[in-house]
C-alpha cells in the first residue's frame, strides 16, 4: 500500500527501502513455506489430491507463470509438450505444479544466456511421463549430483555466495516427486547446462473409475 502511494507518495530512498522490506518478507515467507512443507513431508503429514487435470492447460499456465522472468534475464523459454501426452491425466495437479515450478525456478537462477526447456513426454511402454527441464547454464560437478538433493545443500554454501536461496528447493521436490511414486535424476555438464528428469507413473482417468476398491480402502 506504502509503494502504490495510498499514504502519499514516496520519495525514491523510501520507495528503494519499502521494496526491500517488501521483498525480504516474501523471501521469510519463502522460507517458512518451505521448512513446513518439508517438515510436512518428513511426518508424513502430506496428503496427495490426485484429481483429473488437463495437462495442456498445466503447462500453458506455468508458460505464463515464468515467461516474465525469463524475459527480464534474457533467456530464451519454450515448452514442448509431446503430441501423444494424454489431455488429461490423473495426479495432484499443484503438487506436480510445485515441483516444476522449483526446477524451472532454479534452471531460470543458474542460467546467465541461453534457455530453458521444458519438455513432457510420455512412455507408454513402462506406463509412465516424464517431465524436463533443460537449461544452459552453470552445470553441476558429477560428485555434487546426488548431493544437491539433499536438504540446505548447495553447490556454494557461503554467506557471499552470487546466488539466492537456501537450499531445500530440491529436497522438497524430491520428497514430492517420491511420494507421487515418482523418480528424479540430473545430467549436467559443467559450464555447459543440467537436464533435469521427473518420471512419473501414467494414470488414466479411466485406470480410476475401474478400481472403486483401492479407493475406498485410501478412504477408510
Ligand atoms: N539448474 C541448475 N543448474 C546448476 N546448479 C543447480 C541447478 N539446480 C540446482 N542446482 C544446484 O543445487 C543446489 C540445490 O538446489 P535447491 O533448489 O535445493 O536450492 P537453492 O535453489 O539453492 O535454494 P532454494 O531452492 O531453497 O531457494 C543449488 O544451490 C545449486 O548449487
Ligand atoms: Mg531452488
Amino acid at each position: 500500500m506504502l509503494l502504490m502511494g495510498m499514504s502519499g507518495e514516496l520519495n525514491e530512498k523510501q520507495a528503494h527501502k519499502v521494496t526491500r522490506l517488501r521483498e525480504n518478507g516474501i523471501r521469510l515467507l519463502d522460507l517458512i513455506n518451505d521448512i513446513l512443507d518439508l517438515t510436512r513431508i518428513e511426518a508424513r503429514r502430506v496428503e496427495l489430491v490426485p484429481k483429473p487435470f488437463a495437462t495442456r492447460a498445466l503447462f500453458l499456465r506455468l508458460s505464463g507463470q515464468m515467461e516474465s522472468l525469463a524475459h527480464d534475464k534474457g533467456l530464451e523459454f519454450a515448452i514442448n509438450v509431446a503430441p501423444d501426452l494424454p489431455e488429461t491425466l490423473v495426479g495432484d495437479e499443484k503438487r506436480i505444479e510445485q515441483v516444476v515450478v522449483n526446477l524451472l525456478s532454479n534452471a531460470f537462477k543458474f542460467t546467465q544466456q541461453g534457455s530453458v526447456i521444458l519438455r513432457a513426454n510420455v512412455n507408454h511402454a513402462d506406463n509412465t511421463w516424464a517431465i524436463t527441464v533443460s537449461d544452459t547454464g552453470i552445470g553441476i560437478p558429477p560428485h555434487a549430483k546426488d548431493l544437491i538433493f539433499e536438504e540446505f545443500r548447495q553447490l556454494d554454501g557461503t554467506s557471499t555466495r552470487a546466488f539466492k536461496g537456501t537450499g531445500l528447493g530440491l529436497a522438497i521436490t524430491r520428497n514430492l516427486v517420491r511420494i507421487m511414486g515418482g523418480e528424479i535424476s540430473v545430467e549436467s555438464e559443467l559450464g555447459k547446462g543440467s537436464v533435469f528428469t521427473v518420471t512419473l507413473p501414467l494414470t488414466l482417468e479411466d485406470a480410476v473409475t475401474e478400481k472403486p476398491a483401492e479407493i475406498e480402502a485410501v478412504e477408510a
